[in-house]
């Protein structure tokens, strides 16, 4: 899709920490932007309304809907209302913890409520649709580095096992439908406006605090931190290349599933330490054994992204938690 004025994109999940800042960017491009959520409250939901706030005073190209994507009737009437260019799928519950505790409820919403946006997609024939999926889907692949063709189907829960079965579900749609649609693998996203249920979140209040950090492994698992700038730039980049890439291999099926990492890894130890650093505290840590239902490690190949999308993730993992910190101390002062 080319840069034009009166795109029309919705983002569902858009109240969320990647869906604010990707229609932020969109907005800043001047793109109209409808955002669906039904803001659940999985986590801080004064956190969904501040990022809802904000879109709406700056931009007069905004609209939030509160609604559920469970819901294909009231979905269906969004979709006739304003025939969109590009869909950008991101509602979904996440959290593997979540899921561990509540299988049903990730069921209903991660797998129906993304049946809803494919049908809806289709039946309005909207010219791609972007998904997200997770490294996750990797589950208990032995391969060091990710890379997207090594997927053994072995999730090793329901939130994982919910974004494999969205990935096979856009597979066949796009079989039959000959839809464009494009799933994206993010790599444990991190940033300002960030989600409060992830560890590097809930490492930085503990260590405010004063409070125990509860770490497992030893602090030796490793993720490929990625930046929520370089993330929301991939998602942009896949929405302007994709749909070219799919005209020219018209005898491919257009569907495409892409890794969004930073293509590095570092370990929780180490991010300890780096907020130690910015906050100049010492963690109180309380060491725990393996977590059911976590990977060991994660560590993604983005050649695909580099050649398909000119991917290029720039922000270093001090660079980027320092960005999130200082944020997180704002938010806080402002919350008191
Ligand atoms: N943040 C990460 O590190 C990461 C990594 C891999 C994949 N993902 C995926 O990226 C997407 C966005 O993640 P995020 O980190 O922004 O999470 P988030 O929880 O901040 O955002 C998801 C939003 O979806 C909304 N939502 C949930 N169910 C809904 C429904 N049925 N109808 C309408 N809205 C609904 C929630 O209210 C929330 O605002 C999710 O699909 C997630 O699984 C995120």
């Amino acid at each position: 899709m080319n840069d034009k004025k009166n795109n029309k994109i919705l983002i569902t999940g858009g109240a969320g920490f990647i869906g604010f800042h990707l229609a932020n960017l969109y907005l800043k491009k001047n793109y109209h932007v409808i955002i669906i959520d039904n803001l659940t409250k999985y986590y801080d939901i004064n956190l969904k309304k501040k990022r809802i706030k904000i879109l709406t005073e700056k931009y007069r190209k905004f609209i939030f809907l509160k609604l559920d994507i469970k819901n294909y009737s009231l979905i269906e009437k969004v979709y006739k209302k304003y025939s969109f260019d590009l869909v950008v799928n991101l509602a979904a519950q996440p959290g593997i913890r979540a899921s561990i505790k509540n299988p049903k409820y990730v069921f209903k919403n991660n797998l129906e409520g993304f049946f809803n946006i494919l049908d809806l997609s289709n039946k309005y024939k909207i010219g791609h649709l972007i998904y997200a999926s997770t490294s996750s889907v990797y589950g208990n692949s032995k391969k060091r580095i990710f890379k997207e063709t090594d997927l053994n189907n072995t999730p090793l829960q329901m939130y994982s096992a919910s974004k494999v079965s969205n990935e096979i579900l856009a597979y066949a749609y796009s079989n039959i439908y000959k839809m464009n649609i494009t799933g994206l693998r993010f790599f444990t996203v991190y940033g300002p406006y960030g989600r409060p249920d992830m560890a590097y979140y809930k490492f930085t209040e503990a260590i405010t605090k004063n409070k125990f950090i509860d770490l497992f492994n030893n602090g030796n698992h490793k993720r490929d931190f990625t930046f929520i700038d370089d993330i929301v730039h991939g998602i942009y980049n896949s929405s302007r290349y994709m749909p070219l890439y799919y005209k020219d291999n018209p005898d491919k099926i257009s569907h495409e599933v892409i890794n969004l990492g930073k293509g590095e890894q570092v370990s929780i130890k180490k991010i300890i330490s780096i907020i130690e650093n910015n906050t100049k505290k010492h963690a109180k840590i309380r060491l725990q054994s393996h977590q059911e239902g976590d990977m060991t490690d994660t560590f993604s190949n983005i050649n695909k992204a580099k050649k398909l999308i000119h991917y290029k993730p720039k922000t270093r993992i001090d660079t980027g938690l320092k960005k999130f910190i200082n944020w997180y101390k704002k938010y806080n002062e402002e919350c008191k």
